[in-house]
């Protein structure tokens, strides 16, 4: 009994020792000018113990600072890339929600939306439709520097995909919702957009899946074109003819910055449109989302 209880008393001392031990030590070396690594209460909602939380943010802070030497030589925290997130699968690591963050492209921040829920999250989106509001029948101007609100409709913009698009390797998912709730995605490996000195091409590596089918496979390659600037391969201005704004080439088989249509019939070929899942001259989507996470 008494053994026992000597036991115990060591354990819980033994403990309280461990405990003063890294809570002196672990908020040392945590109180360093880095957000990223802010211990506050809402930071270990994943409901794991907080110590873990502590334990991993540490050993994160002591691996990003053996890497995080600067020209110089100087350790570095939150003013250095190496605790910059590059992109919303980095971003998985410190905030698990879906929502607008930083991201860092050579030093620059670009403010995107990360989808953080689709097949395990990490996702850029560049596009979104879920309703009518939001004009997508713009010009060039628009399209190169990105329109709406990212928690809505938007369009990132065409500068900061080239910019993402070109620092790593991505890949492109498109989802697609039916108004009768049926969903379809696609998936292309390799995918970025030229600069601005080639119009934004789209460029990818191939289709890799999806049960909405490939239907970029007639944009591969082309050049962006709006309403006035016309890039396209056809006698056509065919971002005036179709509504939208695409890598049109004579002219499309997809056209999701086309017009929002209020129900699923788009008769011609100005809808929301995805050869492969509903028909290009068939069917206009309810909800679409474009989006980019390296590969
Ligand atoms: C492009 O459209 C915006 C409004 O969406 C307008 O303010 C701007 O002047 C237009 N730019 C050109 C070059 O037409
Ligand atoms: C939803 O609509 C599409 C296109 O009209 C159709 O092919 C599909 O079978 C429908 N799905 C359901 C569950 O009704």
């Amino acid at each position: 009994m008494t053994a026992l209880i000597e036991r115990g008393v060591v354990a819980l001392l033994l403990l309280s020792v461990l405990h003063a031990a890294s809570s002196l030590s672990a908020p040392a070396r945590l109180d360093v000018d880095d957000d990223d690594v802010r211990l506050s209460p809402r930071e270990t909602s994943q409901g794991e113990p907080v110590q873990a939380n502590k334990d991993q943010a540490l050993q994160t802070l002591q691996l990003r600072k053996r890497e995080s030497k600067n020209k110089k030589g100087r350790t570095c925290y939150s003013t250095c890339s190496a605790v910059q997130k590059h992109s919303c699968v980095d971003w998985l690591n410190y905030n698990k929600g879906s929502g607008i963050r930083t991201v860092y492209v050579s030093g620059e921040p670009i403010t995107v939306y990360c989808d953080q829920t689709t097949d395990n999250g990490g996702w850029i989106v560049f596009q979104r439709r879920i309703d009518a509001s939001t004009d997508f029948f713009r010009n060039w101007t628009d399209y190169r520097n990105g329109f709406g609100d990212m928690e809505r409709n938007f369009w990132l913009g065409l500068d900061k995909l080239h910019s993402l698009t070109t620092s790593q390797k991505y890949e492109l998912r498109v989802d697609l919702h039916m108004w009768n709730s049926t969903k379809g995605h696609a998936i292309y490996s390799g995918f970025y957009v030229e600069g601005v000195g080639h119009n934004f091409a789209l460029q990818y590596d191939k289709f890799t899946g999806g049960n909405a089918g490939d239907s970029l496979w007639h944009q591969r390659g082309q050049q962006f074109s709006t309403k006035d600037r016309d890039h396209d391969k056809s006698g056509l201005n065919c971002a005036q003819y179709f509504h939208g704004a695409w890598w049109y080439k004579g002219c499309h088989v997809s056209n999701l910055n086309g017009e929002y249509k209020t129900s699923s019939s788009a008769p011609s070929k100005d809808g929301m449109n995805w050869d492969t899942f509903g028909g290009v001259n068939t069917y206009s989507m309810q909800f679409t989302e474009m989006k980019i996470r390296p590969i």
